[in-house]
């Protein structure tokens, strides 16, 4: 009897010793990615403590009137990254010297509503705390909201990023977003160059259970040849939404769940319903398969190692301490000073009207 008891005392300890390694294991594999230097997980405790909660509030009430503003925000927040880093770039207009980053192909289909939901952002938390956030950290932040106000993991966000003043070239915006016609080997190859994984590129894509596409972005899969990969019944629906090879219509990306940011894209890929060929690929390509099946049966998998990479890719290229300025209006760089004090006066006249 004695010997029972202490032979089943010792299995409890052995049996929880065992579950405290395994959560050690579990919370070291969940350590956030490091934080660059300039940037702080409490960069604005002090100066601006409710910006977060600016921020959220605001878009609980935008996303509560249309849940789609959340898919245009993170998408945002992607393309501001990937071209220059997450200097706010992407929201500068065209000048004299030349065209936007904006208008170069791949930012055409970024919804002109997402560029609206930034600067309200920016004129609510200059209101309440000064000129001291950047638009880029605002398009940070906000790229979070929508994650986690559509169903997604709540996330810390670095901040202290700078705007940028210089936006990209057309040519180097095109040469730093990959189309959605680009296999695995060329997703892996060029987001390698800023330092993904394998793990990263399958996570980020995963953003594509929100959101929607323009038929122009897939259906060189459906004509003149239906891409063989692509699930019959599926492909028979894209085309009665897409009836010609450069219809204007948009589809769903997730067709199970559209507008919650769940894993339910990789359980598309796993059905061949996936959208892009850069999406399906994904499946097909033996790096990457396995890494889909994981997160189309694991959930919190999928959303540690999301977090994971969208904090890597919220610290891409940035401008910290006395580099770049932090905008007026998100739009337009505080260099062409003479229109900044002008827009500036105006949103106070404004303010104090209201
Ligand atoms: C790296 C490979 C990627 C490719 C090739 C790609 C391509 C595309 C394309 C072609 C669209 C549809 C545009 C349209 O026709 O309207 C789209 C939409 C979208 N993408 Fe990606 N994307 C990629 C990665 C990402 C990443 C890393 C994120 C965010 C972390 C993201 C978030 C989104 C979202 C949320 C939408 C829906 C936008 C909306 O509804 O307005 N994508 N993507």
């Amino acid at each position: 009897m004695a010997s029972t008891t202490v032979s089943s005392t010792f299995e409890l300890l052995f049996i929880s010793s065992l579950l405290l390694f395994s959560q050690f294991f579990v919370s070291e594999a969940q350590g956030l990615p490091p934080v660059v230097k300039g940037l702080s997980w409490t960069f604005f405790q002090s100066s601006c403590p409710k910006l977060e909660s600016i921020v959220r509030k605001r878009l609980e009430r935008v996303f509560k009137d249309d849940v789609g503003q959340a898919a245009g925000l993170l998408r945002l927040h992607f393309h501001d990254c990937f071209v220059q880093g997450c200097d706010g770039s992407v929201l500068l207009d065209g000048s004299a010297g030349g065209p936007s980053e904006k208008t170069a192909i791949p930012n055409l289909t970024l919804r002109k509503e997402s560029f609206k939901i930034i600067d309200d952002l920016r004129e609510r938390v200059h209101k309440e705390c000064g000129r001291i956030v950047s638009c880029s950290d605002i398009t940070a932040l906000a790229a979070r909201d929508a994650v986690f106000l559509t169903g997604g993991p709540n996330y810390v966000v670095p901040l202290g990023r700078r705007d940028g003043q210089n936006f990209a070239t057309e040519q180097a915006t095109l040469d730093n977003l990959v189309a959605p016609t680009a296999n695995t080997t060329t997703l892996l190859a060029r987001l390698a160059a800023k330092d993904f994984d394998p793990t990263d590129v399958v996570a980020l894509s995963g953003a594509h259970t929100i959101g929607i596409s323009h038929c122009t972005s897939f259906t060189e899969r459906l004509y003149p040849n239906q891409d063989s990969t692509m699930d019959k019944t599926f492909a028979n629906n894209l085309k009665t939404s897409c009836p010609t090879a450069n219809s204007n219509n948009t589809v769903n990306m997730d067709i199970l769940s559209p507008n919650v940011f769940d894993n339910k894209y990789y359980v598309d890929l796993i059905n061949r319903k996936g959208l892009f060929t850069s999406d399906q690929d994904l499946f097909t390509d033996r790096r990457t398969k396995n890494i889909v099946t994981s997160f189309g049966a694991n959930q919190t998998l999928f959303f540690n190692k999301f977090v994971n990479a969208m904090i890597k890719m919220g610290q891409l290229n940035v401008l910290t301490g006395g580099q770049g300025e932090i905008r007026a209006k998100c739009s337009v760089r505080n260099k062409d000073k003479l229109l900044a004090a002008v827009v500036e006066g105006l949103e106070k006249t404004l303010a104090a009207a209201l």
